[in-house]
């Protein structure tokens, strides 16, 4: 017999999500020694934060596409071949953290943006890596925030927020609880003067933040726990907000 679905019956089998969320995650801080417990916990804050929200997760290359670049460098890779190389190591952590979600999330690491927004369509979790040379997983993760219209863009990284200048070079620096779109910018681009420093988002991605005004939450990514209370406005990270 056909079963016709109302459109209340529908809606009542496919809970609404409250949110949409970008979550980038730092290579170095998900999956630095390749420590399964580490991954796991992971998909376990994401999982609960999926289950009343939409949620995309971008997942950076880390220690790993770094050694991987230093060799294909070494080998006499350009530029373009290493961004390639570093792009395919953010997908293999990308394929970790969907065999740790498990059916919660998308099968596979999506391509693009378009593929992405498709891919949440079914209330999975949405996993994916970098996409195009020249950039880093930041700068994904804030334009896939702008494309899907995200109510919320948290970075996940191995800092526990933005501060005045790069405190692993500058013992003045302060950490910043909360700051405008137009003062990230000034920051990243001061920090990205000094070459060899470690600015907390890349420039690209901090001018589409800027852009666009997307909410941005930095937080410490050493601890998964970290992402649910973001979203429970509890964390001590930086918010970035005009
Ligand atoms: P990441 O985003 O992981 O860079 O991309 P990262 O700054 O080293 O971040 P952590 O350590 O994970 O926190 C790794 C490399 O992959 C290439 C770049 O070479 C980048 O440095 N990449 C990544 C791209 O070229 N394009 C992308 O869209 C993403």
């Amino acid at each position: 017999m056909n079963k016709t679905f109302t459109k209340s019956s529908y809606s009542e089998k496919r809970k609404v999500k409250e949110m949409k969320l970008v979550i980038s995650i730092g290579g170095s801080v998900l999956a630095s020694d390749l420590d399964p417990n580490k991954i796991r916990d992971y998909a376990k804050s994401i999982e609960q934060v999926a289950k009343d929200h939409t949620v995309y997760v971008i997942v950076g290359g880390g220690k790993t596409a770094r050694n991987y670049i230093k060799t294909a460098r070494e080998l006499g890779g350009n530029h373009v071949v290493c961004d390639f190389i570093g792009i395919d190591m953010t997908r293999v952590n990308a394929r970790l953290l969907i065999c740790a979600l498990g059916s919660c999330a998308y099968p596979e690491p999506v391509t693009s943006y378009t593929e992405a927004g498709k891919a949440a369509l079914n209330g999975q979790v949405v996993v994916m890596g970098g996409l195009i040379p020249g950039q880093t997983t930041d700068a994904v993760s804030a334009v896939l925030a702008e494309f899907v219209e995200a109510d919320l863009l948290i970075n996940a990284t191995s800092v526990d927020g933005v501060y005045t200048a790069d405190p692993n070079t500058d013992t003045d620096a302060k950490k910043i609880d909360t700051m405008t779109p137009d003062e990230l910018v000034d920051i990243v681009m001061k920090i990205d003067m000094v070459a060899g420093s470690n600015s907390p988002l890349d420039p690209l991605a901090a001018k589409i933040i800027q852009r666009s005004g997307i909410k941005t939450i930095v937080v410490d990514g050493r601890n998964p726990n970290n992402i649910i209370e973001a979203l429970a406005g509890k964390h001590s990270g930086t918010l970035i907000y005009s």
